[in-house]
């Protein structure tokens, strides 16, 4: 292969999950979709003796030794890069020294998966470059694994399947528990409807030790109950748990799940998707009261949201800021987007950002 054929640009969007919020490590089950918002990777073999990545929200380019790399080797943002460079290597991918110029418009830190979009992103880079046909699913794994053992983030494995995996006009039913995929259509403008995302910019405190925390309680009620996993478990067991706080998180993802499976069938069924609105509202109360990963920003979105007229709404991502989704008649969104901001501005905070979330292709190469 010449230098020139292996070069090229690949991409990998952010996500927006419609519902299934912590599911995922909890061997259960997710329903995101990929968003137009993407990371860009322009890739080529390197000019130099080592790998090179510079990003366009960065000011300096970072080195590393594809060859060599390893868990520790690159801090901060690179450690993205770097870490896919080494998961791709350690799954027994060749891997040669390259040259990466890194650009996203996908926002950082506001729950939309932006370090998955780049994981991806060099992970559909690698496998293009060099020829192999590793699969989005096998692209997905190694992506998060770079961000588990490489970054060092405690998370499953949404993220890196949506990332792979969505379609256009498609959400992404994923069984976390064996990376099962099936495509749920999911067209709102044909019902008259919109999906408002809606990016409070709150401040993502804590996020990172709240995130295990929630993690290592649902293994401790997982154990208590004597189940592999909460995916496992029912409401009645749950119920039975002593302890106050891990009964809460274990009936948070035990009635996830069930919210989950219950929108499926609805779209699947071609039912109204208002139907899906309260839903939404369930998983936003369970996340606030059972999970406890909301915080004043998120909780004032949804409630400005819902009392402006959305059909319904929740808390999207890990938690502790993040964005809000709002479903809405069409003709109802812009009073949505206007009660959030009339919100916001009575709390003297700074507006939130809203834009339209449009199911959108999963990764891919653009040249
Ligand atoms: C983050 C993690 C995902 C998932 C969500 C919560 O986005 O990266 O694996 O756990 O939080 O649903």
């Amino acid at each position: 292969m010449s230098e020139s054929s292996a070069s090229g640009v690949w991409f990998a969007p952010g996500r927006v999950n419609l519902i299934g919020e912590h599911t995922d490590y909890n061997d259960g089950f997710v329903l995101p979709f990929a968003l137009p918002r993407r990371a860009v990777v322009t890739a080529g073999p390197a000019a130099g003796p080592r790998s090179r990545v510079r990003s366009a929200q960065q000011d300096a380019p970072v080195e590393f030794t594809a060859a060599t790399v390893r868990p520790g080797d690159v801090p901060g943002w690179a450690a993205y890069v770097a870490g896919t460079v080494w998961a791709f290597r350690e799954a027994g991918y060749p891997v040669s020294e390259l040259d990466l110029e890194l650009d996203s418009d996908v926002p950082v830190g506001a729950g939309l998966s932006s370090s998955a979009a780049v994981e991806c992103a060099v992970g559909v880079a690698l496998a293009g470059m060099s020829g192999v046909d590793v699969g989005p699913t096998g692209l997905a794994r190694i992506a998060r694994r770079a961000e588990n053992e490489f970054v060092g983030a405690p998370t499953g494995g949404m993220d890196q399947m949506a990332a792979m995996h969505g379609r256009a006009g498609q959400l992404v039913f994923l069984d976390t528990r064996d990376d099962t995929v099936e495509l749920v259509p999911f067209d709102l403008a044909a019902h008259g409807l919109d999906l408002l995302v809606i990016d409070t910019r709150a401040p993502h405190s804590h996020a990172d030790g709240e995130y295990g925390a929630r993690r290592a309680d649902c293994e401790r009620a997982a154990a208590a109950l004597g189940v592999p996993a909460l995916r496992d478990a029912g409401l009645p067991e749950v119920e039975t748990l002593t302890d106050d706080r891990i009964r809460r998180r274990a009936r948070h993802v035990v009635t996830e799940n069930d919210r989950v499976r219950a929108v499926v069938e609805l779209l699947r069924s071609g039912a109204d998707p208002r139907e899906i609105g309260p839903l939404l509202d369930a998983s936003h109360v369970s996340m606030r009261d059972d999970f406890e990963i909301t915080v004043p920003h998120v909780d004032v979105a949804v409630e400005s949201a819902r009392a402006g007229g959305a059909v319904g709404a929740r808390m999207t991502g890990g938690g502790f800021g993040g964005c809000v989704i709002a479903l809405c008649e069409t003709g109802a969104a812009a009073a949505v987007a206007g009660a959030v901001e009339k919100a916001y501005a009575g709390h003297g905070w700074e507006p939130p950002v809203v834009f339209p979330g449009i199911p959108s292709d999963g990764a891919g190469r653009l040249t």
